[in-house]
């Protein structure tokens, strides 16, 4: 058995966990464990940019951002967590300039900032220049210089190692389990503080702009530890996914002026959000996409819509909307510009469509994009139990992972990088303190049992005759069919009782590969237990919610419907059986009222 002691343990390399292990080395001994080389985390394709009010291009405040934020959540986010957020966005980001993130920059020098979907001058009603930028590869830009820091603190890096199961010794988090991927022996790292920052788990649906890794593992691992996970029926829908493909095309398109067109060539937004049309926050404009298409006005027929940033097309809806730049004089764009400022998005289109969004539309569809809920935290990262917020000590989790809550039922774009910066830096800062205090407990004899159990019931399954991308497929589809952009009580429990059947048949799958190196297979078999588990979860928190808010919208109960529902879900996984229960949300300043955009 290999056995390592850190004083921090960080499961995840995105920008939630190199943030944490950046600032947990700083006073403690921390290392990193992460199924990917680090910079082939998921982060690495966040495209659009940073939500922080600096003001660079006109007046903003971190005032204004929360109330953005809290009216995009639809009032279920938690308001004093909101407001801790984006106060802390501003100096996130010029941390980020300190460390050398290579942003775009104004003529002057300054970051550069574009609009984004639901950020708004909150005197005006009008788009906001609030997203940070380093053209579209803002994800990929943070990753790498994360990395170059976490290197030169020292930070001890195991990559290419599966997490499997979260220690938990007299009631305190004390370590993982993992697997070493190249050679299957199974490590056990004991620590005194543990954050988990393992991303969501998009893979549950069959068009996501998500990776194949994120399988939500950490999320999974905690569920089968007994800790609640929050708010899971709420999961959005980017608007703007490559149609078939998924992969993301960012909301900066539209923040530069692209808009989306039907069938018809009609700027459709306009009829769905008056005042922010094509920047609407985006369970607005997912659910008019998906109308538009259930009414005859996909393209062809299809179910796909145009995203446009052709120059002329720019150019005209600027002139129609009276967009000026900042200082005054009308916008217009040339091609040139565009390209500039979104390379890759049209890198990716000339690619895999062989399309060219200078001078073509994007075919474009609604891609399951991002988990609003996750982990129960404080907005110390602090992995809470239960409605009364009791804390397990040592557990912390950060990023995509945890549900702190700061979106509610629906994330403004640019808020998630916010997140696992300024999550991810707190979440490091308190671990480590907790940690140096802490005592390390005597780990049991059986600490790996329970997740060599786990990999053994397939290695061991020689007469297995099910197939994992079977399973898979089967799953996708029925989420995708019935727990995506619109629901129903009859459809949820359809998926419901496949998703049952789906987790009888997974124990009966015959692995391709036994072997010790590299067993991706294995891996994919294990992965797809965490879908599963964490498909259920969603499905069982949709369909006892009986309203619409959000990302959740029921074309049962279409109206939000605070009196009964302003609430966050807790669901535990007790005996093979989900329970919920729920707690209230933390109102502030803002009290619910009608979202208008
Ligand atoms: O559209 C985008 O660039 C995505 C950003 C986000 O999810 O925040």
């Amino acid at each position: 058995m290999n056995k390592h002691q850190y004083e921090v343990i960080v499961v995840g390399a995105g920008g939630a966990g190199l943030m944490a292990a950046l600032n947990a080395s700083k006073t403690a001994v921390t290392a990193v464990i992460s199924k990917l080389y680090p910079t082939r985390s998921h982060t690495g394709t966040a495209q659009g940019g940073i939500g922080a009010a600096l003001g660079n291009l006109e007046e903003d405040h971190p005032e204004w951002h929360t109330y953005d934020t809290v009216k995009g959540s639809d009032y279920l986010g938690d308001q004093d967590a909101i407001e801790f957020m984006c106060q802390e966005a501003v100096p996130a980001v010029y941390e980020l300039e300190h460390m050398g993130l290579p942003f775009s920059r104004t003529p002057d020098g300054r970051i550069a900032q574009r609009p984004f979907g639901g950020h708004t001058n909150n005197v005006t009603g009008k788009p906001v220049r609030r997203s940070c930028y380093a053209a579209d590869r803002t994800g990929h830009m943070i990753l790498q210089t994360l990395y170059q820091q976490c290197i030169k603190n020292n930070v001890q890096f195991f990559d290419e190692f599966q997490v499997l199961d979260l220690l938990i010794v007299n009631g305190v988090a004390q370590g993982v389990v993992a697997i070493e991927l190249a050679t299957s022996e199974i490590h056990i790292f004991h620590a005194n503080a543990v954050i988990f920052a393992t991303g969501g788990f998009g893979r549950i649906w069959k068009i996501t702009s998500n990776a194949y890794s994120l399988t939500g593992d950490g999320v999974a691992i905690a569920l089968r530890r007994g800790i609640p996970l929050e708010d899971m029926e709420f999961f959005q829908f980017h608007p703007t996914g490559i149609y078939k493909l998924g992969i993301l095309i960012t909301e900066g398109v539209r923040g530069e002026g692209g808009v989306l067109v039907n069938d018809k060539g009609e700027r459709f937004m306009e009829h769905y959000a008056p005042h922010a049309k094509d920047l609407a926050s985006r369970d607005v404009v997912s659910r008019a996409m998906y109308l538009e298409v259930r009414d005859g006005r996909g393209i062809n027929g299809k179910d796909y819509l145009y995203l446009d940033v052709r120059p002329e097309t720019v150019n005209k809806y600027a002139t129609l909307d009276g967009r000026t730049r900042p200082d005054g004089t009308p916008y217009q764009v040339t091609g040139e510009e565009i390209l500039q400022k979104l390379p890759d998005i049209i890198d990716f289109c000339r690619t895999y469509l062989g399309v060219d969004p200078i001078e073509q539309p994007m075919p474009v569809q609604p891609t399951a994009h991002y988990a609003m809920g996750g982990i129960p935290t404080n907005i110390y990262g602090q992995v809470v139990l239960d409605e009364n917020n009791t804390i397990l000590p040592g557990f912390y989790a950060a990023g995509e992972s945890a549900c702190v809550s700061v979106h509610g039922a629906n994330r403004l774009g640019t808020n998630s990088l916010v997140d696992i910066l300024v999550f991810g830096k707190h979440a490091g800062i308190h671990a480590a303190q907790y940690a140096r205090g802490a005592q390390f407990q005597t780990l049991p004899q059986d600490a790996a049992d329970f997740a060599r159990q786990q990999l053994d019931r397939f290695l061991n399954n020689d007469k297995g005759t099910e197939k994992i991308s079977d399973i898979a497929e089967e799953m996708k589809i029925t989420m995708m069919d019935h727990v995506g952009v619109f629901r129903t009580e009859e459809g949820m429990n359809v998926a419901l009782n496949k998703i049952r059947e789906l987790k009888q048949r997974y124990w009966n799958i015959k692995l391709d590969d036994n072997g010790k190196v590299f067993n991706t297979d294995l891996l994919n078999a294990w992965e797809l237990g965490n879908l599963l588990d964490l498909a259920e979860v969603t499905t069982a928190s949709a369909l006892a919610r009986k309203e619409s808010r959000g990302a959740h919208a029921r074309e049962d109960f279409p109206k939000r419907d605070d009196k009964n529902w302003l609430k966050h879900t807790l669901a535990w996984l007790k005996d093979g059986e989900i329970h919920l229960r729920y707690k209230p949300v933390v109102i502030t300043k803002y009290q619910p009222k009608e979202r208008v955009y």
